[in-house]
Order: structure tokens, then C-alpha cells, then sequence
């Protein structure tokens, strides 16, 4: 039995961008097995015709070789929409009227996605409940949440106690579409597939981890929502912590939901909390020069557009080892990377010396835009006595593969049509991640310390930075990655 698939936030960029494409891609690659209604909901007044029209061209712009227009005519003959407020409770009333006769009656799997601003959430999740929506007679009843979820742990306690009155915790599915990419889930493969990762993979071998979240843009459209959010709101809440659960994860007991979640809920725990001395000391902050030029910025803000902080997980595997996140806008590249750093060799049997200088091992995971693995390891010079070098095993996906990457957003919408729950974080998990950065996002707001330091767009964050890992004999992998045309 077809499910059926309603947006709220109908007309708005995400739909438009991401979760059409998505789902007309799954249309097309014949993953949707028992095919997909499409209904969207938001107060423009579009016909059914008028909304299927907009979406061809916004899909033919997004999707874009993939577009085919006989595809995409079966496609579109059930997509719908119902123009609707979710402040009007009449306009549930009539949705769920509309649902039950595209359905024929038929008790369908529904996937309700909240494709709008976060100050909506909690209305609709009542409206849903209170017109029955949500009730699940014998067929699924999901609800699809967008980030961010919360600004703090208060107030993402506060939605789940709001969502929890009308959904239970497995209908909801809280999305972070990093983990919908392939090369994070290929990181579960890497270390739980294979045997030659695992048993290096903790303090015995492994110096640090570097987490980077580079973007080369700056601000752009979104100044004023980011203004408020800042950096740690924007990106380690969500998408770096998402990261170090899946690097620092012990293996679960099944590949299935709640294993992999609670495994990775767990690392959360073990993370030491802040205290507001280790915030001035183990965090920091910096702002791009240019930034407060945008109009929707205030002269004087002290938004951060850049963090680098070290974190601690305190479990027999990670003691003692620093796991370093970083992110920043108006940087060199865009890139998204996890350094494993591992230790020295116990002897240098080759020599010192500048020619000699023993780099030691390190497993770079490209996750975007290069998707791929490097594992450098050093190697003797031809014909140049034990002169060494750092070279690199490496593998990139597309090349192996032979095949364009999927978007993110076409495993999770697929995973959210089939109630596989794996890859979206629950609410435990969320907030949890509030937890870690509550302290740090307190105290950066209430001091001056760490101090803001200005760095100029283009390159790798404030030199500050790199002195404070230079301090710690460390320094960061600042490579921008090599990457082939689609
Ligand atoms: N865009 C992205 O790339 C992106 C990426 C990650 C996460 N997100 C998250 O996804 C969500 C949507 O983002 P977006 O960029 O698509 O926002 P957007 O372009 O501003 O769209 C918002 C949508 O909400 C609808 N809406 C507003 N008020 C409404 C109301 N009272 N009743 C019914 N519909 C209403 C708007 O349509 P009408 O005006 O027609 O009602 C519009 O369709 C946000 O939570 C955002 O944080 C977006």
C-alpha cells in the first residue's frame, strides 16, 4: 500500500531543494516499492497543477541529469497540495479529510515532515494530535522533525514533553542529514566490518581526533537566523557531535535502531561536561573580519563563526585522548573531515633530521565534498638511503564506485518511509548533545573569555588557534581535499 508523505512547509526551500529531488529520485531508481503520495501543506494558495508545475522546474534545476520528464509525469500524478495554516485547526480538520479520500479509505503509512521554522514545530505536533492525525489505527504515523531541534537543553526538553503528549518516542524522527551520508554510514562499515580497524582504534594507538566542519561561504542569506545561533548552535550541536558518536561508538549489538542509537548516546554520557575554567581554557572562538557588514548583523556582535574545542571522553577506551572539534565559516574550502591521529612510532630507528622527520600514521575520512578515505603511513624513497616519506593509501568513492553519490536526503526520507529509525537521533541523544554545549555557549555569552578573535576569511581560522595547538604539540590537518568532477 502506497504511504503517503505530507510536507508542511509546502512552498518553502527545503521542499523545493531537497525533499522533492529526493523523493522524485527515489521514484525514478524504483526504491519506493509500493509507491508515494505527496501532499503539501502551507498557507500559498497553489492547485494541485500549480504546485506540480513550480515543483517540475525547481526539480529539473536540483536534480538535474537525473531529471527525466516521463519519470517525473508518473511522479507528480500523486503529488497533491492543501493549502493550509498550522495556527488553524480547521485546516487539520480538512488535511485529514483530504488524506482519507486520496487514500481511498485505506489505512496508509503516513510521514508527516516539518519543513518549517522551528517556532512551528510545537503547534503542529498539537494539531496533529488533536485531529487524530496522529493516531496510528493499525498504520504508521511518523513524524520527520528538521533541525535544529531546541536552541538549548531547556527548550528541547520542552519540545519532546510536547511532542511525547501526542507521539511516542518510535514515531519520531529527529533528522540530521549528515548521518544520511554514505561515507558516514561507511564509517560504521570501516570500523565494524573489518577487523584490521578496531583493535587500534582507542588510547593505546591513537594520539588525538580531529573533527573540522569547514565552509568556505560565509553567512550569506541566513545572517539573521545565524546571528542568534552562532556556531555551536549551527554545527557542533548537531552535525559534529553526530560525527564524534559515530567515531567514538562502541560496536553495537545489532544493526537496528535503538543498538546503534543507544551505543552512540553513550559516548555523549562519557563526555566530560565543561566547567566555565575549561571553557576559557579548551574552548575557542573566533569571528570572520566582515562579518558584522552583513545588514541583518548588528555593529557590535560577538557571534562566533568559528569554534575549535577539545572534548574528553572519559571511557576505557578514550581516556587521555583529545578529540579536537572545529568549524568555521569564510574558511579555506569547504570541507568535512575526521582526522584519526595515531601515536608515534615507541622508536625512531630511522634517524632524525629534517629529511627524517617521522610523521605518524593518520586515517583522514573525507565525508563532503570529497567523499573518501586516506590512511598515510610512511615510506622509504627510492634510491635515496632510508630516506622516508608520507604517502597514502587511499580510496574515492565516486572513482571506486563509478557512480554519482546519493543525497543525503534520499536514505533518510527512504529510512522514514520504511520506519527505519537508525540514522535520526532520539530524543535522549539530542539532548544530551545539549548538554555538552549548553556550558560552553553559557559561558562564552557571559564573558569575555575565551577572548573573540578576528581572522580574515580564506583560510584556517584565528592564527590563535593554531598557536593553541602548537602549545599542545598538535597542529591541525589544514588540507583542503583533492577533488574529481562528478
Ligand atoms: N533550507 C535548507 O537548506 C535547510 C537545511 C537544513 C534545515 N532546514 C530547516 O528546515 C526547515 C524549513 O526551512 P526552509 O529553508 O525550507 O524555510 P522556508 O523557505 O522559510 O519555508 C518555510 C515554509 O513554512 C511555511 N509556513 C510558514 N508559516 C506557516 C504557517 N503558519 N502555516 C503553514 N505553513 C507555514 C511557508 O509557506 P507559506 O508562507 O506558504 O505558508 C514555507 O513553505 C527549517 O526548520 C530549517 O531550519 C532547512
Amino acid at each position: 500500500m502506497p504511504a503517503t508523505f505530507v510536507i508542511f512547509g509546502a512552498s518553502g526551500d527545503l521542499t523545493s531543494r531537497k525533499l522533492i529531488p529526493a523523493l522524485y529520485k527515489l521514484h525514478r531508481k524504483g526504491r519506493l516499492k509500493d509507491g508515494l503520495r505527496v501532499v503539501g501543506f502551507s498557507r500559498s494558495p497553489y492547485s494541485h497543477e500549480k504546485w506540480r508545475d513550480e515543483l517540475a522546474e525547481t526539480t529539473k534545476q536540483f536534480a538535474g541529469d537525473d531529471f527525466d520528464a516521463t519519470a517525473w509525469g508518473e511522479f507528480a500524478m500523486n503529488v497533491f497540495y492543501h493549502a493550509g495554516d498550522v495556527g488553524h485547526p480547521d485546516d487539520f480538520d480538512s488535511l485529514a479529510k483530504f488524506l482519507n479520500e486520496i487514500e481511498e479509505g485505506a489505512e496508509s503509512p503516513r510521514v508527516y515532515y516539518l519543513s518549517m521554522a522551528p517556532q512551528f514545530y510545537e503547534a503542529a505536533a498539537q494539531q496533529l494530535g488533536r485531529s487524530g492525525l496522529a493516531k496510528e489505527n493499525g498504520a504508521p504515523r511518523r513524524m520527520v522533525i528538521e533541525k535544529p531541534f531546541g536552541t538549548d537543553l531547556a527548550s528541547a526538553q520542552r519540545l519532546n514533553e510536547v511532542i511525547h503528549k501526542v507521539f511516542r518516542e518510535h514515531q519520531v524522527y529527529r533528522i540530521d542529514h549528515y548521518l544520511g551520508k554514505e561515507t558516514v554510514q561507511n564509517l560504521l562499515v570501516l570500523r565494524f566490518a573489518n577487523t584490521i580497524f578496531e583493535p587500534v582504534w582507542n588510547r593505546n594507538y591513537i594520539d588525538h581526533v580531529q573533527i573540522t566542519v569547514a565552509e568556505e561561504v560565509e553567512i550569506g542569506k541566513r545572517a539573521g537566523y545565524y546571528d542568534k545561533a552562532g556556531v555551536v548552535r549551527d554545527m557542533v550541536q548537531n552535525h559534529m557531535l553526530q560525527l564524534l558518536m559515530v567515531t567514538a561508538m562502541e560496536p553495537p549489538v545489532r544493526y537496528e535502531a535503538d543498538s546503534i542509537r543507544n551505543e552512540k548516546v553513550k559516548v555523549l554520557h562519557a563526555v566530560r561536561r565543561f566547567t566555565p575554567e575549561q571553557v576559557h581554557t579548551d574552548t575557542f572562538r573566533g569571528q570572520y573580519r566582515g562579518y558584522t557588514n552583513s545588514d541583518e548583523v548588528p555593529n557590535t556582535s560577538r557571534t562566533a563563526t568559528f569554534a575549535a574545542m577539545k572534548l574528553w571522553v572519559d571511557n576505557w577506551r578514550w581516556q587521555g585522548v583529545p578529540f579536537y572539534l572545529r568549524s568555521g565559516k569564510a574558511m579555506s574550502c569547504r570541507t568535512t573531515q575526521i582526522v584519526i591521529q595515531f601515536r608515534e612510532p615507541p622508536q625512531k630507528l630511522f634517524g632524525s633530521g629534517a629529511l627524517n622527520l617521522c610523521e605518524s600514521n593518520r586515517l583522514v575520512i573525507q565525508i563532503q565534498p570529497a567523499e573518501g578515505i586516506q590512511l598515510h603511513f610512511q615510506t622509504k624513497v627510492p634510491d635515496a638511503g632510508m630516506k622516508l616519506r608520507q604517502t597514502d593509501l587511499s580510496i574515492d568513492y565516486q572513482q571506486e564506485f563509478h557512480r554519482a553519490m546519493p543525497e543525503a536526503y534520499e536514505r533518510l526520507l527512504l529510512d522514514a518511509v520504511e520506519g527505519d529509525a537508525s540514522l535520526f537521533a532520539r530524543a535522549d541523544e539530542v539532548e544530551a548533545a545539549w548538554k555538552v554545549c549548553d556550558p560552553v555557549i553559557a559561558e562564552w555569552q557571559a564573558h569575555d573569555k575565551p577572548s573573540l578573535y578576528m581572522y580574515d576569511p580564506a583560510g584556517w581560522g584565528p592564527e590563535e588557534c593554531e598557536e593553541w595547538m602548537a602549545k599542545q604539540d598538535r597542529s591541525w590537518f589544514d588540507t583542503c581535499p583533492v577533488l574529481h568532477s562528478k
